[in-house]
């Protein structure tokens, strides 16, 4: 969480500063601040700082005439310390402002240390300790750089830095370790960011820093360090994250833009399977075929939404693929002595590829023993990709929405390849069954397209919903995450209590909770659970409980006092978890509209989740 943006040019940078920081503002939204280089003869640091929105700061920088050809920015999801002005960044130590993204361990016995040489603190941060530091380096006659890479090895934790000084005016410096960072190349000028999105209107030339690296970003030019100190040559990549695809658009919010988006997202998606007219294992990388082939059984790591994408591929690799599947919260995996098995895949799945519980878990699996790695990922060159073995990149684009939508359906969408590559494999797929499932997905975004289209349907149901302080979810089957990811859907942006249960579980204890201000959500489509489905939507009614069921054009099921009724289209078969995907979206959506709830930026949340 938080992002990071620096410049130095010969122009004003504050605007470019403030128009990252915009672009970032989904990393945190609690706090955001910048510090620029002050030169009316004498070289000084002038900051702003400002609780709330990008858009609050960059009045106020505005208003106090700031204008500089260096400045770094942060915006921040606040760790240590809450939201108050003292804890946003940059921090000051006497001359040096640096910016921080990441949590400092060790910071308590930093801050004794430094207390005893008699520097103060002003906020309750993390950060401010690393600002000490490089002022006590500094001081003790280090270069900027020199002091950056002292003040790093005495640092436990995870940090992405940038630090401007007024003794040095000409250039700034950065670092990072285990949280990302990249140089933009500019002509003449050069930045750092989070991540591209930040720069993407000077540059979309960038180089990623690797763990351990510093750099030394100067106008004409950037040298970066390894580890050791030494420098390194890295290569120089050229984004293909675009200006339009950051834009809303004639969109509200960039989730009804990200939902709207997802017929496209599948399609690019799907498009390397349908082009090779099936499913090689190539689709995962050149040396998929050897790795798949030799596995036997899945272990599947993730948070979150991605961790219910997971949930939904467990269906599909059983009973496709004929391989055991486990599905595990990243987090509570890394805290548990998990036996290993070295002929299990290990699958992460992460749409933005630096969730740090799902890094961890990744590097347990390996410390474990597990050596197949499989990363599922939406964002190009980010970590836990690039910590994997084998790689398959959704083709969502950048979503920017806090909640995941276009994510998590191109993520089931690359996972259903998963499953029909390693049914192959191991002999449970033959030519037919894969044309099928071939065609299956090939129909996939306009089934998507239809279920978008019963948007003023499910906007009507909204408005009751709107009124509401709770709602349950049922699902069976490969249906029960996509109930368990509606239910997060409307509590992460209404802030509505929802729960979501498999509907055969009902009777084991929810059902205590239904009475006539319960609405019950049922996924009910036309499958070989749905007779089950409808029995345990009578224990609800004879409680008093309201339905409202999403069921497919095809299945045979109608309205009834106390049961509303939305149809998808016809049943998508063993894709129907995507296709179902659509309408709690837009259930979610809709009922946030209605509440006036912040739907891209909910409260106390940040997209990208790095710390513990
Ligand atoms: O980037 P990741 O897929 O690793 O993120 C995992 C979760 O933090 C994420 O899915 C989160 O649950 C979303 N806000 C859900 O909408």
């Amino acid at each position: 969480m938080c992002g990071i943006v620096g410049a130095i040019a010969d122009r004003d940078v504050v605007p470019v500063l403030i128009e990252g920081l915009k672009r970032l503002e989904y990393r945190g939204y609690d706090s955001s601040g910048i510090a620029v280089l002050h030169d009316a003869g004498q070289p000084d640091i002038r900051r702003v700082r400002r609780t709330g929105r990008v858009s609050e700061m960059a009045t106020a920088a505005a208003a106090e005439g700031f204008d500089s050809v260096l400045g770094i920015g942060h915006t921040r999801w606040a760790t240590h310390g809450g939201v108050t002005e003292a804890n946003a960044h940059p921090h000051i130590s006497d001359g040096v402002a640096l910016v921080h993204n990441g949590i400092i361990e060790n910071h308590e016995e930093q801050r004794e240390k430094l207390r005893a040489l008699g520097y103060a603190f002003e906020s309750q941060t993390d950060t401010e300790v690393i600002a000490h530091l490089m002022h006590h380096h500094l001081k003790g006659g280090d270069s900027l750089l020199g002091a950056l890479q002292r003040t790093v090895k005495e640092l436990t934790g995870a940090y992405a830095l940038a630090v401007i000084s007024r003794a040095e005016p000409e250039h700034f410096v950065c670092a990072r370790m285990g949280c990302p960072l990249l140089v933009g190349l500019g002509e003449g000028e050069n930045f750092v960011a989070s991540d591209v999105s930040a720069i993407v209107s000077s540059t979309r030339r960038v180089i990623f820093l690797e763990e351990g690296d510093t750099a030394d970003v100067r106008r004409d030019g950037v040298q970066v360090y390894g580890h050791d100190d030494a420098p390194v040559q890295r290569d120089v990549h050229l984004s293909d994250v675009s200006l339009a695809s950051l834009e809303l658009g004639p969109y509200r919010h960039y989730m009804q833009k990200e939902i709207h988006e997802q017929p496209r997202a599948l399609g690019d998606t799907i498009e390397a399977a349908i082009d090779a007219g099936g499913f090689p294992a190539e689709l995962f990388g050149k040396d998929a075929e050897a790795v798949l082939s030799g596995i036997e059984g899945i272990q599947i790591l993730a948070c979150g939404t991605s961790y219910y994408a997971g949930l939904t591929a467990r269906y599909w690799i059983e009973s496709i693929a004929g391989l055991p599947c486990s599905v595990e919260i990243a987090s509570e995996y890394r805290y548990r002595a998990a036996h290993a098995n070295p002929k299990h895949l290990i699958v992460t799945i992460s749409q933005s590829g630096e969730t740090l519980d799902t890094m961890e878990a990744l590097k347990y699996a390996k410390s474990l023993g597990h050596t197949h790695t499989l990363s599922i990922c939406n964002v190009p060159e980010s970590a836990i990709p690039r910590a994997s073995e084998l790689v398959c990149y959704t083709r969502a684009g950048a979503e920017i929405g806090v909640a995941s939508t276009k994510a998590f359906t191109t993520q089931l969408a690359a996972l259903f390849q998963l499953t029909v590559v390693l049914g192959k494999l191991h002999g449970h797929v033959d030519a037919a069954q894969e044309a099928d499932y071939l065609e299956q997905l090939r129909f996939l975004p306009g089934s998507v397209q239809h279920a978008l289209n019963m948007e003023p349907q499910i906007a009507a149901w909204a408005e009751r919903f709107a009124r509401k302080s709770s709602a349950l979810f049922l699902g069976r089957g490969l249906h029960y995450p996509i109930a368990l990811e509606g239910a997060l859907k409307l509590k992460e942006i209404t802030y509505i209590h929802a729960e979501a249960y498999p509907a055969g579980e009902l009777k084991h204890g929810p059902l205590a909770l239904v009475d006539e201000d319960m609405p019950v959500v049922v996924i009910a489509p036309n499958d070989s659970l749905l007779e089950k489905v409808k029995s345990n939507m009578q224990e609800v009614r004879a409680r008093g409980g309201e339905l409202f069921v999403f069921t497919d054009q095809d299945s045979n099921f109608n309205e009834s006092e106390g049961v509303h009724v939305i149809r998808t289209p016809r049943h998508a078969g063993v894709l129907s978890p995507v296709v179902h995907t659509i309408p709690v979206q837009l259930l979610a959506y809709h009922t946030a509209l209605a509440r006036g709830t912040d739907v891209d930026k909910p409260r106390n949340l940040a997209k990208s989740v790095t710390v513990e």
